[in-house]
């Protein structure tokens, strides 16, 4: 074989004269005046072949060049020389071309499925996961592997220096309660049982910290068996990081750090500091634990103006919940959103679309108010706004061509529901910057001060927020140590010490301060409804390690597949990870998950229920 001297994205004008061997993939081929051309492509570049009968070439080999097809993969060795054509400026080595000397077919390609040249219209996704080799030629696939690649040297360097260890965590785990449904894995040893992989590596780099190993990192493959959406996968891959001896602050700056090496390093952009936001102003103003904060349409809670009008399901609404804490989520608000200019951008088709786009989260509806060139209300409730006009004028900064939205419910309906209805309107009126490759806008944000709790929607059940390891804020540890596990006002009250790190409206990294106290631990399962037996069964190993000197601790992982998709601008997470599931969790390319013989079945001790497949 001619192994190469050099790759196609090698070869300047300095090395003209030069003999050099080549080798790679087809990738266009043309017939000019005689000569056969071709564009030779590998990873790193495309270089431009020519192959000239009168130029020694014989006509066997004449023969056998005009015989390749797009995906053929060759070597050849030749002369490098000035294009003859001129240059080529699109290419990095478009000043030089190759005069073909000897030709070798390394292999013959049946008729691709597609092409990964760039010309033609590439097929549907799904066909290209199918074809993920092929797909992964594509230039633009390459540039994803590289700069996964890139991501993964700069992190590991940033927490190398910053006396962090590198730990592999087990895979085959225990079934542990944290959140999302788990992969289950049964045993052949013991029949019956069965190991869960992990959904982040969160107990075992707990357990690390009160193993003595102070910081730990690593880049790792995290599985929970949710529904995949545009940017969740349900195998993924986290920057999972651990410090020992630390409370909250210590954390953020050295993620702070972090975040300012990675985005220097991949995109030249030095991050501002990152300005901290608490959860209850992120849920005021923007609806949302993770706001989008590169444009505005703030919230605004307008209940005491609402309850001087006549209007009645604000009143009703109003009625509701009025002994409860001022953000409790039981308690009826009215919350309105100004959009500036959206009485002329706002197509009334948009406008009647609000009400059912809002229900899908609870709410009831939108009432759509326009301030016309003239100051005044117009449209749905505006009559009925007349005796706070003046009011409403002040507190939401009115002026005319504006429209406002409003929604009455329970504090926690309305305010998702607006939250939700924010993003929306602030599509419609296309004020959301396009994904931000290169440059930006970068808006980071840390949010801090979580609720500890919040009740499921189903179950009416405690969950922790974050997740049951993490500590409250550590001027509520009294709070919470004292306070009744009936005590729902209090309960929800109680603040934690995680932090998220929010990037454009993406969660892109979350963590907390842990509890490294067994009394404390022990409080919070109760809180989630499990017994100490309970307790016991699934968490002997942390609660016993927290019994024999526990460091305080605290740490946060990053979802890097998301780092990865902010650095190349696409909203697909699909896009970045080599080799992805679709929203059924299919392996398109291996055709996984796939049924197993019985007597592999027997041997882990189990019976399918379902019907056989296909
Ligand atoms: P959390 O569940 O917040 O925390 O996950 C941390 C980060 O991982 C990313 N992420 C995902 N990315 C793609 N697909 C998913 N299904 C997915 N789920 C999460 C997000 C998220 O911010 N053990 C804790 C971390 C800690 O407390 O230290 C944990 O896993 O970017």
């Amino acid at each position: 074989m001619l192994i190469r001297t050099h790759t196609c994205g090698q070869l300047r004008d300095s090395n003209v004269g030069a003999t050099v061997r080549l080798n790679g993939w087809v990738n266009s081929y043309r017939d000019h005046g005689g000569l056969a051309f071709i564009d030779l492509r590998d990873r790193f570049g495309i270089t431009q072949l020519v192959f000239d009968p009168g130029d020694g070439v014989t006509a066997e080999m004449m023969d056998a060049a005009r015989k390749l097809r797009n995906e053929d993969v060759i070597a050849v060795e030749g002369k490098v020389r000035i294009r003859e054509g001129g240059e080529n400026p699109k290419l990095a080595t478009g000043k030089v071309e190759i005069v073909v000397t000897s030709l070798e077919v390394l292999a013959k390609t049946d008729n691709p499925p597609f092409l990964p040249d760039g010309m033609g219209k590439l097929p549907g996704e799904e066909f290209r996961m199918g074809y993920r080799y092929i797909d992964l030629r594509r230039p633009a696939m390459q540039k994803v592997l590289g700069t996964r690649h890139k991501l993964y040297q700069v992190t590991r360097k940033y927490f190398d220096e910053n006396g962090f260890l590198e730990i592999e965590t087990p895979i085959l785990y225990k079934s542990t309660p944290e959140g999302a449904r788990e992969f289950i894995v049964p045993s052949r040893h013991v029949p019956g049982t069965f190991y869960a992989l992990p959904q982040s590596p969160q107990l075992f780099k707990q357990i690390l910290m009160v193993s003595g190993c102070d910081r730990y990192m690593q880049i790792c493959r995290c599985f929970r068996d949710e529904d995949p959406r545009a940017d969740r996968q349900a195998e993924f891959t986290q920057i999972d990081l651990e410090m020992s001896f630390v409370r909250r602050d210590q954390v953020m700056e050295m993620m702070e750090g972090f975040v300012r090496r990675l985005w220097g390093e991949m995109t030249g952009y030095t991050v501002p500091p990152i300005q901290r936001m608490t959860y209850r102003e992120a849920m005021e103003d923007y609806g949302i634990d993770r706001p989008d904060t590169r444009y505005g349409l703030k919230i605004k809670d307008i209940s005491e103006i609402a309850a001087k009008t006549e209007i009645t399901f604000f009143k009703e609404t109003l009625e509701k919940g009025q002994d409860r804490p001022r953000f409790n989520s039981k308690r009826g608000v009215v919350k309105a959103m100004v959009v500036p200019g959206g009485a002329e951008k706002l197509s009334r088709k948009m406008t009647d679309g609000y009400t059912p786009f809002v229900g899908g989260f609870g709410a009831g509806g939108v009432a759509v108010v326009k301030v016309n060139a003239a100051g005044a209300f117009e449209t749905g409730i505006a009559k009925h706004l007349e005796v706070v006009k003046a009011d409403l004028f002040a507190a939401l900064s009115l002026k005319p061509g504006d429209t406002v939205l409003f929604i009455a419910d329970t504090y926690s309906v309305a305010t998702k529901a607006m939250g939700e209805l924010r993003q929306k309107v602030a599509r419609d009126m296309g004020i959301v910057p396009k994904p931000g490759a290169e440059g930006g806008p970068w808006n980071f944000l840390w949010v801090v001060d979580f609720p500890m709790f919040e009740r499921n929607k189903d179950t009416g059940k405690w969950v922790a927020m974050h997740h049951p390891f993490t500590s409250p804020r550590d001027d509520q540890m009294q709070a919470f140590l004292d306070a009744d596990t009936e005590d729902e006002v209090i309960i929800e009250g109680i603040v934690s010490a995680g932090y998220d790190i929010v990037l454009n409206g993406q969660e892109i990294a979350g963590g907390s301060v842990r509890i490294h106290d067994r009394a404390v631990q022990s409080k919070v399962f109760k809180l989630l409804g499990m017994t100490p037996e309970q307790a016991k069964e699934k968490f002997s190993f942390l609660l016993e390690a927290l019994s024999y000197g526990a460091p305080p601790h605290a740490g946060i992982a990053f979802g890097l597949d998301r780092l990865v998709m902010n650095f190349l601008g696409t909203d697909n997470i699909r896009d970045v990870i080599a080799f992805p599931k679709t929203q059924t969790g299919a392996d398109l390319l291996t055709k996984a998950p796939s049924p197993v013989p019985a007597n592999q079945l027997r041997d882990v001790h189990i019976q399918s229920i379902a019907p056989a497949a296909g």
